[in-house]
């Protein structure tokens, strides 16, 4: 115990002094690291688990911030995840990298302790610890890839455009629904390997009135555009749009994720429509599983991009919805005028809403059952300057015409969830045939 006791002390003080050393840590390094942070730096940092994978492994979830076990009025919450393709494995060291660099630098470095000082940053550096154990360590292939259960887990969540409640929601699919149910995350970014673009939604498209000119556009195509060249451009040189040797060119280095392929149930679409968190999908390397040496090159790469990106949570408006008596209100629906939203934007449950806008005008229109319908017209700032968006608060008046209040579409409220675990047993076994063609085509395609 005494020895135990001694080598936990050293690696502690170790690595405090030359910080976090690169190099691919297994989950119980990973797990050991995060815990020391926690128990070392409890005013900034709350470590807590999501939920566990398949095997499982804890997912867990280091939040950083001046408050960082709640939620303050005005302070925007801000997700990076890692990690959901088990073999693309630099998302994750990045993201731990990102976590010592912040943590080491709150107080001192002036862009640090602004952004934590602003903002609630959640980490969740590996979505799929099992794939990573079980990764071989190769540019291109797809061992590790899926979950334990064979899923790929960017294909497993509810679809705006098409209906997949025949699909089971894997574990790890439903810790991250859950956790988008316990805060409401403004902006987000999903990290991955394989190519180096700035991806943004949507991912899929029914061939409706979204689909123009074979992308699949969003009515916050602006921001997405914006929020992904701000990656692209703070990166140092994926916005060159050519980084692989072997891939297309991207044109500033992003790509309406529709575009370049159509892909179901992924994540960044699904935190969009049904989280009201816009998301990014972070293509950082060429090779999924480079070689440990070129780890401190891709941070160099991708640091003032991960920052940058941070700050632009502060984009647009944001503020609380009060009732006649000043009591904040949930689900008060807050529109922008021009902009339908598959899902309208609605308060959450402490009367918050945030909209990311770029500079401009805009008309917002307040709806809450039982009040008069508001409309406002604001000129909103470039947030990210003064690290927070502009602040709007709504003070609602009583209305004996009621019934004006938007109708939420039912799919709103409740995605399609797929079947439950205890379901899992009336599946069929796909078949033979379907599990040759899915296996050669994942080959083929050596999918990011
Ligand atoms: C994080 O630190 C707090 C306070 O030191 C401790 O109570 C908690 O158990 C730690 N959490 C984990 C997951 O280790
Ligand atoms: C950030 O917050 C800390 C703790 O409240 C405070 O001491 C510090 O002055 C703040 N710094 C900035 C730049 O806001
Ligand atoms: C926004 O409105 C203000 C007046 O409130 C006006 O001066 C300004 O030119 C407008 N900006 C744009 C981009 O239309
Ligand atoms: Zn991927």
């Amino acid at each position: 115990m005494f020895v135990f006791t001694l080598c936990l002390f050293l690696w502690s003080w170790l690595s405090s002094i030359h910080g976090l050393e690169f190099g691919y840590h297994n989950s119980m390094e990973m797990e050991q690291y995060l815990k020391d942070i926690n128990r070392t730096l409890p005013d900034i940092t709350h470590l807590h688990s999501i939920g566990q994978s398949v095997e499982g492994r804890e997912l867990w979830v280091l939040i950083l911030g001046q408050h960082p076990r709640e939620h303050r009025t005005g302070i925007p919450e801000f997700k990076y995840v890692g990690n959901m393709h088990g073999n693309e494995a630099v998302g994750r060291v990045l993201l731990l990298q990102l976590i010592d660099y912040l943590t080491s630098r709150y107080l001192s470095d002036p862009l640090v302790t602004r952004l934590l000082n602003s903002s609630r940053v959640h980490i969740l550096p590996s979505m799929n610890p099992d794939g990573f154990e079980s990764s071989a360590r190769e540019c291109m292939y797809t061992k590790g890839r899926y979950n334990k259960n064979g899923v790929d887990l960017n294909r497993n969540f509810p679809d705006a455009f098409e209906s997949t409640t025949d699909q089971k929601r894997e574990k790890e699919v439903r810790a991250v629904m859950d956790w988008l149910q316990t805060e409401s995350f403004v902006l987000s970014a999903n990290l991955h390997g394989g190519a180096v673009v700035a991806s943004y939604p949507y991912d899929n498209s029914n061939r409706g009135s979204e689909l123009q000119g074979g992308l699949s556009i969003s009515p916050d195509d602006d921001v997405f555009v914006h929020l992904a060249k701000t990656y692209s451009y703070s990166h140092s040189e994926m916005h060159s749009g050519n980084s692989c040797y072997d891939s297309q060119d991207f044109s500033h280095g992003i790509t309406n994720g529709y575009h370049w392929y159509p892909l179901p149930g992924g994540m960044q679409d699904y935190n969009y429509v049904w989280a009201q968190c816009l998301e990014l999908t972070l293509e950082i390397s060429c090779c999924k599983y480079p070689p440990e040496a070129q780890l401190p090159g891709l941070w160099a790469a991708n640091k003032p991009a991960l920052l940058a990106y941070m700050q632009q949570v502060h984009l647009g408006v944001k503020g609380v919805v009060m009732d006649s008596y000043g009591k904040p209100v949930q689900n008060a629906v807050v529109e922008v005028a021009g902009r339908r939203n598959v899902c309208p934007f609605r308060t959450d449950r402490n009367g918050e809403y945030y909209r990311l806008l770029l500079p401009g005008n805009y008309t917002i229109k307040v709806t809450y059952p039982g009040h008069k319908t508001l409309t406002h017209t604001i000129r909103v700032p470039y947030g990210p300057d003064a690290f927070s968006a502009l602040t709007h608060n709504v003070l609602l008046q009583h209305s004996d015409y009621s019934s004006t209040a938007t109708q939420l579409p039912q799919s709103c409220t409740t995605p399609d969830l797929g079947i439950q675990e205890s379901d899992s047993a009336t599946l069929l076994p796909p078949s033979v045939f379907t599990a040759l063609t899915l296996f050669l085509l994942q080959r083929l395609l050596m999918l990011s």
